[in-house]
């Protein structure tokens, strides 16, 4: 019986430590920032490699914690959103056949309705809306891939690309909330 007390006390010092332990471990992590985190968060995502090298293209990310390299994500999502609207509508405007024309129309509004929701989306994070902000880059990795499954050859880089990194961006931006 003694020994059942003690072995049960033993149990409960040792979850009690480990709690403590693993708690210090993310408060640590918290207050990690550039290249370890952004190795660290990307390492979490579906597509580390998209992850790191679109994170570490932007200079202030040397330098951002984890709210500013999500930030820099949804930033990165805004301008790479609206440069390919731009690059649909010239391609829509260049059509030469109807069948091509319907498919390129139709990109260009799922990335036209894109740019609104993304813009919307860099609002909801400034508020610190994280889940408002995660829902819409949710609906943005829809439309592309809706684009992406439609014959718009000229978009398929644009779109993979984006595909990745909006999943990733994701998995970044849930650990905020
Ligand atoms: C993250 O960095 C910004 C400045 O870049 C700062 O205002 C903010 O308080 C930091 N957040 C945390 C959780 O440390
Ligand atoms: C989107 O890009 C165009 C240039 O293609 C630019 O004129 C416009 O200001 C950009 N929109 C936003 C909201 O940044
Ligand atoms: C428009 O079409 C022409 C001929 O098909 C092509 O040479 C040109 O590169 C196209 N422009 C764009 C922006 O795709
Ligand atoms: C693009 O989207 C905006 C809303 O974000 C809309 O007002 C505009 O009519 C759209 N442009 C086209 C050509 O569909």
């Amino acid at each position: 019986m003694a020994m059942k007390v003690v072995s049960s006390c033993l149990l409960v010092i040792s979850v009690v430590l480990s709690i403590l332990l693993s708690s210090h471990h993310f408060a640590k992590a918290d207050n990690e920032i550039g290249k370890p985190l952004i190795t660290k968060t990307c390492t979490q995502t579906d597509f580390p490699d998209v992850c790191t090298s679109i994170s570490e293209s932007d200079p202030h990310s040397s330098s951002a914690n984890l709210t500013g390299l999500s930030r820099i994500g949804l930033e990165f999502t805004a301008a790479k959103v609206n440069e390919t609207t731009a690059e649909a509508y010239k391609l829509l405007i260049n059509a030469t056949e109807y069948y091509q024309w319907s498919m390129r129309s139709a990109c260009f509004q799922e990335y036209n309705s894109s740019v609104h929701q993304v813009y919307k989306g860099l609002e909801y994070f400034d508020q610190q809306k994280y889940h408002k902000a995660n829902e819409i880059v949710f609906l943005v990795n829809g439309e592309i891939h809706t684009c992406s499954v439609r014959d718009v050859p000229e978009l398929t880089g644009t779109n993979t690309l984006l595909s990745k990194f909006t999943t990733d961006l994701q998995t970044i931006l849930h650990q905020l909330y």
